[in-house]
């Protein structure tokens, strides 16, 4: 174990390492002094690297008043941390520094890096994957993506509206009118739909289209129109997410955009599937149709894009139109959303610290499908979900000749019920001995109440 810090029988991991991030243009940071504070009160000791939230507007005295030690290298953070958490994955400069059997937390997106994997087995480390972590209910508080995703959303509104030369929200001015923006989401995940929300409230026209027609409800819940196509597929996984669409529903997509381009001023896509590439929605000719001025921002550009121009990381022209593929959208909200990063790591952590203090339980489902390597061993993709016993079809009742026991006799009530023919003898009792009573009694005007009330017997019957 790294460090020498105290962990019991268990292996009980305590001190905690925050390392400043060291992708070129990395901005955000694993931990804010709230969440320091937290992570004290869980029973932590944290360190942090000194300058690691400087990009997010976080400086060392906000750390270390909430209780951290701030050490001057990434290298004591490495040498001196059980546990480091981090935003991205490791940076191949930063492999050297890992020691063995560190426990690392960050995103990780394993599919895209066995050979980290490989360089962290071999150094016995345990790694949850944040980007891994099951999208149930239990678990959306610490859903880095879907926090991430909806920074994401929210900034693509701000940076179309910084490069549009016009107003989101119609005016009427003394000088004359403007028409509000029209904009055009296409994917309503989380992103687009912080998107729809943010530029519905800078006072934009928005509309929005997604292959998960369940999504409906949600976008025009934002005030937006949900656009539809005349075509039926089914698009949904059973995990709730979108699936890779047949060439002639694509077509289809493909006409609708064509059309909307020329009429809309703002496009944004958030199309993704996945572990695939993202597809190619908005075609080159489609750009061309656009107005002078119109604006593509461009989501899934680092998962190769939903629109045919787009340079990952770059705004570029393309006759009058801009289109921007900056993948770096958290990172330009850098104090939120290292705040709710953070958040959502210590929201994970506290699920993990049990009575024996921190532990990495594998039959918790979260840890579990997280869970890349267990103490060097390669624990990811996770094992499929046992097969839910599915309860038998319910038999139809085979109608029995001999009597039905008490138990099972149909109950009688309601609309419809019907009684056995036992059922008359008490009624036919009773009516008798009503009518006994009616040929002893005198009065016409109590006769005739009592016919009536026998005749209603029957007819209740
Ligand atoms: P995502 O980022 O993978 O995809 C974005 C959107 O693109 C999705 O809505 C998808 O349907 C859409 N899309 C894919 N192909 C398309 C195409 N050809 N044309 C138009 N749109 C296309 O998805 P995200 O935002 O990560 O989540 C998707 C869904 O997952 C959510 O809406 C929700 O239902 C579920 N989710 C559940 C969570 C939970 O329960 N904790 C947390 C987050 C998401």
């Amino acid at each position: 174990m790294a460090g020498g810090s105290t962990k019991n029988g268990d292996g009980v991991l305590v001190k905690i390492g925050i390392p400043k991030e060291t992708h070129d243009g990395e901005r955000r940071v694993a931990a804010t002094p709230d969440t320091v504070e937290k992570l004290l009160k869980l029973g932590f000791e944290v360190q942090i690297e000194a300058g690691a939230g400087e990009a997010a507007r976080l400086p060392d005295a906000g750390f270390s008043a909430a209780g951290a030690t701030v050490v001057a290298t990434a290298e004591e953070i490495w040498s001196n941390s059980d546990l480091v958490l981090k935003v991205r994955p490791p940076q191949p400069p930063e492999l050297p520094q890992i020691q063995e059997n560190t426990h690392l937390i960050s995103l990780f997106f394993p599919a895209q890096n066995s050979n980290l994997i490989e360089a962290l087995a071999e150094k016995k480390c345990t790694v949850v994957a944040l980007d891994q972590i099951p999208r149930i209910s239990r678990a959306q508080k610490m859903d880095v993506l879907s926090s991430m995703a909806n920074i994401a959303g929210y900034r693509a509104v701000i940076e179309a509206a910084n490069h549009f030369g016009s107003f989101f929200s119609g005016q009427i001015t003394a000088a004359g009118r403007t028409r509000p923006a029209q904009v055009l989401v296409i994917g309503a995940g989380v992103a687009g739909l912080a998107a729809i929300a943010a530029a519905r409230g800078l006072g934009a026209e928005v509309r929005a289209f997604d292959v998960r027609p369940a999504v409906k409800e949600q976008v025009e819940s934002l005030g937006a129109r949900f656009l539809e196509l005349d075509f039926e597929e089914p698009a949904e996984t059973e995990g709730g997410y979108a699936k890779e669409m047949s060439k002639a529903f694509l077509e289809a997509e493909y006409a609708l955009f064509a059309e909307q381009a020329k009429e809309v001023d703002i496009i944004i896509t958030t199309a993704l599937i996945p572990g695939k590439k993202a597809p190619e929605l908005i075609t080159k000719a489609m750009v061309d149709s656009m107005k002078p001025g119109s604006i593509v921002v461009d989501l899934a550009a680092e998962q190769g894009g939903n629109c045919a121009y787009t340079q990952p990381d770059r705004a570029i022209e393309v006759k009058g139109v801009t289109i921007l593929g900056y993948t770096d959208l958290t990172c330009r909200l850098a104090t939120h959303a290292s705040q709710l990063f953070a958040t959502n790591l210590v929201n994970l952590l506290s699920d993990m610290v049990g009575e024996n203090g921190y532990a990495v339980d594998i039959n918790d489902e979260v840890v579990r499908k997280s869970l890349v390597l267990n103490k060097g061993v390669v624990t990811w993709p996770p094992p499929p979900e046992p097969e839910k016993a599915v309860p038998p079809p319910p038999t139809r009742e085979v109608p029995q000749k001999s009597e039905p026991t008490p138990a099972a006799k149909p109950k009688a009530s309601g609309h419809g019920a019907r009684s056995g023919p036992g059922a008359i003898w008490p009624v036919l009792v009773t009516v008798l001995a009503l009518l006994g009573v009616g040929a002893t009694v005198d009065d016409p005007q109590l006769v005739h109440n009592l016919t009536v009330f026998v005749l209603a017997c029957f007819v209740g019957w």
